[in-house]
């Protein structure tokens, strides 16, 4: 490890240690690099790398990762105006501006946020930050095992699921390239929410991209511990089972309830879907 790379760590962790021997900076790790992205500084030398890899092989990788930003915000808005007050945000990231508990904190001071995500850097960066708040926790686990984060302390113990929750998987299910296993992983989260719940998906989908652009994008990251898939928007469809689309369904990111006017180049650069789905009684 190199001198910038002691510092990174010194940033990163504070005086606090760090999960040293869960943690490969020298690969690159997808959390980091969609830091890397959005213009935080929780990354190191390798995620810089492959990030740049990225962008070259997709160029509009940062504009995906702002538009996936704020769509994540509009969606939690969204539901915590409808009085949702207790989220599960599943592969939830490196905490940067406007976090689930920050926004959903604008209506209900008291909502509960459970984020989990198996990115250890991710993980020990969350919990120095989250640590003195209360109602909201940050914990380690693989989203493709629902029963350990569902039985996990930070999510068992803060939420209530018989009461709706809001069921967040944005820009996770990429990373669960097989269709079965991701409806699966959806079905088991759906099957422990109570009517009224909601789900907040996103996901990668070509829409100015080209094919060749896709196959070199996927390509950088299936040099990462974790390959991602590109998915269609009728694949995407089917991770919604289960739940009834809200207006305006399932729509390029940019065109989920704007905020302003959305022009049809950032539509189309976003190359992205997102929905939001209630759970019906
Ligand atoms: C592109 S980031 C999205 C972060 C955040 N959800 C957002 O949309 O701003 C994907 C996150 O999913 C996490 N992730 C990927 N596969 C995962 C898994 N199997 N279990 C838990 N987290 C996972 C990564 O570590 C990363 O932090």
């Amino acid at each position: 490890m190199n001198q910038h790379e002691n510092r990174d760590e010194e940033t990163l962790f504070g005086s606090a240690p760090p999960p040293r021997e869960e943690v490969r900076t020298d690969l690159p790790n997808a959390a980091r690099m969609y830091d890397y992205y959005l213009g935080g500084s929780t990354n190191f030398a390798a995620d810089r790398e492959a990030a740049e890899a990225g962008s070259a092989a997709m160029p509009h990788a940062r504009e995906y990762a702002r538009a996936n930003r704020a769509f994540l915000q509009r969606a939690v808005t969204f539901l915590a105006g409808n009085g949702i007050d207790q989220f599960i945000d599943l592969g939830s990231g490196i905490p940067t501006v406007g976090n689930v508990h920050e926004v959903a904190g604008q209506f209900n001071q008291r909502a509960r946020v459970a984020y989990v995500d198996h990115e250890p850097v991710a993980v020990a960066h969350a919990q120095r930050l989250l640590n003195d708040l209360s109602g909201v926790t940050m914990t380690l686990a693989d989203i493709r095992d629902p029963e350990a984060v569902l039985s996990a302390p930070g999510v068992a113990e803060l939420l209530d699921f018989s009461r709706p929750v809001g069921l967040l998987a944005v820009a996770v299910l990429p990373f669960v390239p097989d269709q079965d296993e991701a409806r699966e992983v959806l079905a088991t989260y759906r099957g422990v929410c109570a009517p009224g719940s909601h789900l907040v998906l996103s996901h990668i989908s070509a829409l100015s991209a080209t094919p060749q652009q896709v196959a070199a994008a996927e390509e950088v990251m299936a040099r990462t511990p974790t390959p991602v898939r590109w998915r269609a928007p009728h694949e995407i469809e089917e991770l919604l089972e289960g739940f009834s689309p809200v207006d305006p369904g399932l729509v390029p990111l940019p065109l989920w309830r704007p905020d302003s006017t959305v022009t049809e180049d950032e539509v189309n650069i976003a190359n992205a879907y997102g929905a939001v789905g209630r759970l019906d009684g």
